[in-house]
């Protein structure tokens, strides 16, 4: 079992082969979906800062996708695309782009996550 931990927004133990996003839809953590987990859009970014070395690569499909991204950085992922291979502890942060996603996707919570201006 691997757990994960999103900032902010608590942890939650899975099995291996989990991705961070079921993880986060299963801790219910504003984590966005919008193209439902299918690497065509970038909604579901995250930043990994702890346990990146559990995950499975990258593929160019995945980089391609960050490639549209907004504020991508050296530790960006896709959540739908990382799936845990191994035991631990992971860290992430939900970016900015998916808790805006995720409140599009979820109007009835829209300003709980996200300052809006
Ligand atoms: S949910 Fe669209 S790429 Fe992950």
């Amino acid at each position: 079992m691997a757990i994960v931990r999103f900032k902010g927004y608590g942890e939650i133990e899975v099995p291996v082969g989990t991705s961070i996003l079921e993880a986060a839809q299963e801790l219910h953590a504003p984590e966005g979906y919008a193209c439902g987990g299918v690497c065509a859009c970038s909604t579901c970014h995250i930043y990994v800062t702890k346990g990146s070395n559990l995950l499975s690569d990258q593929e160019e499909e995945e980089e391609d996708m960050l490639d549209k991204a907004f504020d991508v950085r050296s530790n960006s992922r896709l959540g739908c695309q990382s799936k845990i291979e191994r035991d631990g502890e992971i860290e992430v942060e939900i970016t900015r782009e998916s808790l805006e996603a995720y409140e599009n996707e979820h109007p009835q919570e829209r300003g709980k996550y996200v300052t809006w201006r």
